[in-house]
């Protein structure tokens, strides 16, 4: 099968937080109990990729790198870029060219948490299909707020506007995209939008005039949340914190899920824990390395 490569786009000014984001970024933010880029990383483990590439803002680099190092902790491999200014969700595949080499992508936004039973199925199938693109569709009530695509019955996508006025439907676009290798050349010809942007909206228009892009709907049961907000913020964390609470089950670690996916053995997952050991979330590692049942 061939290799697909992860980018996490953890740039952007997260204006819409201010002043939280005034010295740090975004996606440095805690979503309960973890960094919010904990929750992409997560995600992109779940369909599989191993090597992501990181692109940040120039005054963030240093802190994610900070936080995350080379990825071999978790038995990944980490990169990472500066964009020097937000051009637009586009632009990482130009600024990733190199990084993407020969394989296939996927894009995840630093500010996306996707959590459900079937997500690991759903995501593999995804990163399995290497002639086509796929892009999801998540029920929302303020379409109008995303990219927002329309399918016909067999889930080819027709239409894809972003933040239109009056939406066609209510399937937002979640940040999440399973691209081909010719991503890279496609973004190289988007040209920017009214608001000055290389949009992804572009990308996938041009995906969907090679007929090439498959929607796959995420249903009930899924929850997706984007957290550029202060209200999407503490919902995020009180959604994860209600559920953890609850089944004593952490929602999207890396830490268990590099064990869970064999990336790393019991004793480096045990190793993983003792800084944490203060927390709840430590505790659960530890838990984890020590017992013989397996939460999953
Ligand atoms: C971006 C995309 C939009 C997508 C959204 C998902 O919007 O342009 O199509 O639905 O992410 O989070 P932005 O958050 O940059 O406004």
């Amino acid at each position: 099968m061939k290799n697909r490569k992860g980018i996490i786009l953890a740039g952007g000014s997260g204006t819409r937080l201010y002043p939280l984001t005034m010295a740090l970024s975004k996606q440095l933010m805690p979503v309960y109990d973890k960094p919010m880029i904990y929750y992409p990383i997560y995600t992109l483990m779940l369909a599989g990729i191993r090597e992501i590439l990181i692109i940040t803002t120039p005054r963030d680099n240093a802190s994610f790198r900070e936080l995350l190092g080379d990825g071999s902790k978790w038995g990944m491999r980490f990169e990472y870029m500066i964009q020097e200014n937000p051009n637009g969700l586009a632009e990482a595949f130009i600024l990733g060219a190199d990084f993407i080499g020969e394989d296939n992508v996927a894009l995840i936004l630093g500010d996306n948490l996707f959590y459900g039973e079937s997500l690991r199925k759903i995501l593999t199938k995804a990163n399995s299909d290497e002639d086509n693109s796929t892009i999801f569709g998540y029920q929302v009530k303020d379409p109008e707020r995303y990219g927002v695509v329309e399918t016909d019955e067999e889930g080819n996508a027709i239409s894809i506007i972003e933040k239109p006025e009056h939406p066609r439907t209510n399937l937002a676009v979640p940040g999440l995209y399973f691209y081909t290798n010719d991503v890279v050349e496609i973004a190289r010809n988007v040209q920017p939008s009214e608001r000055g942007e290389l949009e992804i909206t572009s990308v996938n228009e041009e995906y969907m005039r090679r007929k090439q892009l498959k929607v796959v709907k995420l249903g009930r049961g899924m929850a997706w949340f984007d957290t550029g907000t202060h209200d999407a913020l503490i919902e995020t964390a009180q959604f994860v914190q209600t559920i953890q609470k609850r089944q004593g089950l952490l929602i999207c670690s890396p830490d268990e899920l590099a064990f869970e996916n064999g990336w790393i053995t019991r004793s480096q997952l045990a190793e993983l824990s003792v800084p944490l050991k203060k927390t709840e979330y430590g505790q659960s590692l530890k838990a984890l390395a020590e017992g013989d049942e397996m939460p999953w």
